[in-house]
């Protein structure tokens, strides 16, 4: 199994947000977490990756139990994320916030490079000097994607990840 995760539970403050959540993603399989607006999908996105700080529970990445490990370790083993509300640095141009995501080539995992990154999304290309901050929120969620992707991780969270993008390029992504 590629993930694993059982009994999650997740808090903010007092308020119990995930309720024993388990779910397992296999090698090359793809599974979507469907819910209305505040059912949690988010927050099991960030606890999986060491982002919500009450959390209990397991999870299994790639055979390491990674249920106590800090975020950049568990980033650092392959897990790439994707967050809701795009994280970019503003005042780094799309070439340099594309650095802040770089990691070395895994032997499990596609290699990205810049100039396939630009492939994949001409409009990032096109804008490459551009600050983050001066760009639409469509070219700054291509650049969260594109950012993580820099990472060449084995498996990738998403969290929204076709929210403001022109059909045409969720087809692309998809493909
Ligand atoms: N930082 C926070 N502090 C306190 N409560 C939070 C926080 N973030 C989310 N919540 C609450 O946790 C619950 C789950 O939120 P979450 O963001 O995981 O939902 P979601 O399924 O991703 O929703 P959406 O479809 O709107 O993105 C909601 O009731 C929300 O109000
Ligand atoms: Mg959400």
């Amino acid at each position: 199994m590629k993930l694993s995760v059982a009994n999650l539970n997740s808090h903010y403050g007092p308020a119990h947000i995930l309720f024993d959540i388990g779910l397992e993603v296999a090698d090359g399989e793809v599974v979507a977490l469907l819910g209305r607006n505040g059912a949690g999908k988010s927050t099991t996105f960030r606890a999986i990756v060491g982002l919500v700080e009450q959390r209990s529970g397991t999870i299994v990445f790639e055979g390491f139990d990674v249920s106590r490990a800090p975020t950049h370790e568990i980033v650092r083993r392959g897990l790439g994320y994707v967050p809701e509300e795009r994280r970019i640095f503003t005042e780094l141009t799309v070439e340099e916030n594309l650095e802040v995501g770089r990691q070395s080539v895994r032997p499990n995992a596609p290699q990205w490079t810049r100039e396939k990154l630009f492939a994949l999304f001409p409009n990032l290309a096109e804008l490459r000097h551009r600050p983050g901050g001066r760009m639409s929120g469509g070219e700054q969620q291509m650049l969260t994607i594109a950012r993580t992707l820099m990472g060449n991780p084995s498996l990738v969270l998403l969290d929204e990840p076709s929210e403001g993008l022109a059909p045409k390029i969720v087809e692309q992504m998809v493909a």
